[in-house]
C-alpha cells in the first residue's frame, strides 16, 4: 500500500435505479500499467470517468498518493495530475491539431498568444509520436487513427501522474500501436501510472503489468497479467467458456453478381478500382491503412465523391451520387466512424434507430409507439444493453453504441450490407455473435455482405472471398486456401498483384 499511486475504496455508481458499479477496489502503482477489461457495458468507462472527475461516485472514496480525492470535474482531476483519453474522441473538429492540443491551456506571451512556442511544442510531440500530420491541419480532415493520435498527444503534453486510456488502440494501426506502446513504456519509466482499457486481449497481455476484470459492474478478479492466458481473461470476462470464435464459413457456389463497381477513382485515395460482389458472399476487403478501402466503399455508396466510375446493381447501372440514393437501392453502409457518421449521439435512442427508415414509422408524423417497439425488438435481437429507452445515444457504452449502429442499418432492410470495422470496440463474446449474425445474413436472409477490417484474423476467419488493396489499387482477389496471412500480406504490400 505504501507506494500506491491511486486507489478506489468500495466505489459504487448508480444511474437512476441502475447500479452500474458495485464495490470496486482498484489499485494503481507508479510506473505500472493496470489493464481494465470486461464486456461491453461492464462499467469500465464509468469507473475511469469517476477516477478522472467526470462522474461522482454514489458511494466510496478515491485516494491519490494516499490523500483523499474529491473531484468536481475533469479540470480538477487534471490539476491533480489525472488525465484521461476518452473512448469516444473528444476533439473540436473545426479547430486545428495545434488548437486542440492547447485548448484551454493556450500559452501567452504578454497579452498575445505565443504562436511560435505552441507550434514548436506541437511539432515536437507529433514527432515523438511519429505522426504524419502537421499542427495546422484541421481535425475534420484527419483520419480516425490520426485523430486518436492527436488525443494521445494532448494527454501526454499535460505531464500527468495517472494517464487513463479508454480503448486508445481501437482505431490505430499495428504500427501506431507499437509507437503507443513505446510511449507507454517511456511513461512507465517516468513513474506515470497508466490505466489501459482494451478489448484486444493480445495487447493487454503485451503491455499490462496487472489486470482488473469487471463483469456486470463487479470486480471479478485482479492479478498480475502474466498469471492469465488470453483465453482465461476472455472466460472470466464473459463468465462462461467461449467456444470457437468464427462460425463455419458458408459455401457460396452462386455466381450471380449483385453489385459491380467499375473503374472507381477518388483522387488521392483510389485509382480506377473495379470489383464484383456475388450473391450470398461475405466479401472481405484487406489492406494496410491508407490502401483506400474505406474511401473506395464510401464512394460506392455515395458518401464520398468519385471522379470516375460506374456502379451496377444486378446489371442495372444505379445512381450512387449520395447515400440516400444507395439506401433507396437497398445498399447500406456501417461506417467505421461511429460517433461522426453512424449515430447522432446527442439524440435519443429511438431517433437514432429509425433514422434511415423514417417512412416506415411516419404517417405522416412519427409514430413514437412503433418506434419504441422497434427499439425493444432491436434490444432483444442485438442484445443491446439499454438502461432506459429515452436515453441519449452517448449514454450507452461504446460497444452498445456499435450494436445500435448495426440495428439502425438493418432497419433499412438492405439487401447489400457493407460493414466497415464492424467489431471495433466490441468485446470477445459479442464479436462471436456479430460473426454469426453476418453469416446468417448471407445463409438465411439472402443478403450479400462486404466486410472491411484491419484485423486480419477477422477477415481470414469470416470471409468467403478476400479482395486486397494496396495504394489505392486492387491487387488481388483470394478464395479458399489462398485466404492466409502470408498471401494477403504479399498483395497488401504490393509484392504480388498488378501495382
Ligand atoms: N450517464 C449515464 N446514464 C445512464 N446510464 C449510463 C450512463 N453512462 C453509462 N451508463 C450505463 O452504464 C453501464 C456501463 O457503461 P460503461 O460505458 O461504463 O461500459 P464499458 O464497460 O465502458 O463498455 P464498452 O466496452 O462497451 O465501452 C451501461 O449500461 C451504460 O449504458
Ligand atoms: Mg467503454
Amino acid at each position: 500500500m505504501e507506494d500506491t499511486l491511486l486507489t478506489t475504496k468500495n466505489i459504487c455508481k448508480d444511474f437512476g435505479p441502475v447500479r452500474v458499479l458495485d464495490d470496486i477496489n482498484f489499485n494503481l502503482n507508479p510506473g505500472e500499467v493496470n489493464a481494465l477489461i470486461g464486456e461491453n457495458g461492464a462499467g469500465k468507462s464509468t469507473l475511469v470517468k469517476i477516477i478522472s472527475g467526470y462522474h461522482k461516485p454514489t458511494e466510496g472514496k478515491l485516494f491519490l498518493e494516499g490523500e483523499k480525492l474529491s473531484l468536481d470535474n475533469i479540470a480538477e482531476g487534471e490539476k491533480k495530475g489525472i488525465v484521461m483519453i476518452h473512448q469516444e474522441l473528444n476533439l473540436a473538429p473545426d479547430l486545428t491539431v495545434e488548437e486542440n492540443i492547447f485548448l484551454g491551456q493556450e500559452k501567452k506571451k504578454g497579452y498575445l498568444l505565443d504562436e511560435k512556442y505552441m507550434y514548436d511544442e506541437c511539432q515536437k510531440i507529433l514527432k515523438e509520436l511519429n505522426c504524419d500530420i502537421t499542427p495546422k491541419e484541421r481535425i475534420k480532415d484527419l483520419s480516425i487513427s490520426n485523430q486518436q493520435m492527436v488525443e494521445i498527444a494532448k494527454a501526454v503534453r499535460k505531464e500527468a501522474k495517472v494517464i487513463i486510456m479508454d480503448e486508445p488502440t481501437s482505431s490505430l494501426t499495428k504500427e501506431e500501436v507499437k509507437i503507443l506502446f513505446k510511449l507507454i513504456n517511456k511513461l512507465k519509466g517516468e513513474n506515470v501510472g497508466i490505466i489501459f482499457i482494451s478489448h484486444k486481449l493480445d495487447e493487454v497481455q503485451e503491455i499490462a503489468d496487472k489486470v482488473t476484470i469487471l463483469r456486470d459492474g463487479k470486480q471479478i478478479k485482479t492479478g498480475a497479467a502474466k498469471e492469465f492466458t488470453e483465453n482465461q481473461m476472455a472466460n472470466l470476462m464473459v463468465g462462461r467458456e467461449l467456444e470457437d470464435m468464427y462460425p463455419e464459413k458458408p459455401v457460396s457456389e452462386n455466381k450471380k453478381v449483385v453489385l459491380e463497381a467499375k473503374n472507381i477513382s477518388v483522387p488521392g485515395f483510389v485509382d480506377s478500382a473495379s470489383f464484383k460482389l456475388y450473391e450470398n458472399e461475405i466479401l472481405g476487403f484487406a489492406g494496410l491503412v491508407g490502401a483506400g478501402r474505406t474511401e473506395l466503399l464510401e464512394a460506392v455508396v455515395g458518401l464520398r465523391e468519385r471522379t470516375s466510375g460506374q456502379i451496377y446493381k444486378r446489371d442495372q447501372e444505379i445512381d450512387a451520387s449520395n447515400y440516400i440514393k444507395s439506401i433507396d437501392n437497398n445498399i447500406a453502409y456501417l461506417s467505421e466512424d461511429r460517433k461522426g457518421k453512424t449515430l447522432l449521439t446527442s439524440k435519443n435512442l429511438p431517433f437514432n434507430l429509425t433514422l434511415l427508415s423514417l417512412e416506415k414509422y411516419s404517417d405522416p408524423f412519427i409514430d413514437k409507439n412503433r418506434e419504441l417497439k422497434a427499439l425493444k425488438e432491436a434490444e432483444e435481437k442485438f442484445e443491446i444493453q439499454i438502461p432506459n429507452y429515452r436515453l441519449r445515444a452517448d449514454k450507452l457504452s461504446g460497444g452498445n453504441q456499435q450494436k445500435l449502429g448495426v440495428a439502425k442499418l438493418m432497419e433499412a432492410e438492405p439487401e447489400i450490407i457493407i460493414f466497415d470495422e464492424p467489431t471495433r470496440g466490441i468485446d470477445v463474446g459479442t464479436k462471436q455473435q456479430m460473426y454469426s449474425f453476418i453469416k446468417e445474413l448471407v445463409t438465411k436472409k439472402n443478403k450479400s455482405c462486404i466486410v472491411i477490417s484491419s484485423e486480419l484474423q477477422e477477415i481470414i476467419g469470416l470471409c468467403t472471398r478476400v479482395i486486397v488493396m494496396c495504394d489505392g489499387k486492387i491487387t488481388g482477389s483470394l478464395t479458399g486456401e489462398q485466404i492466409k496471412e502470408e498471401i494477403i500480406m504479399q498483395y497488401a504490400t504490393g509484392l504480388k498483384g498488378a501495382v
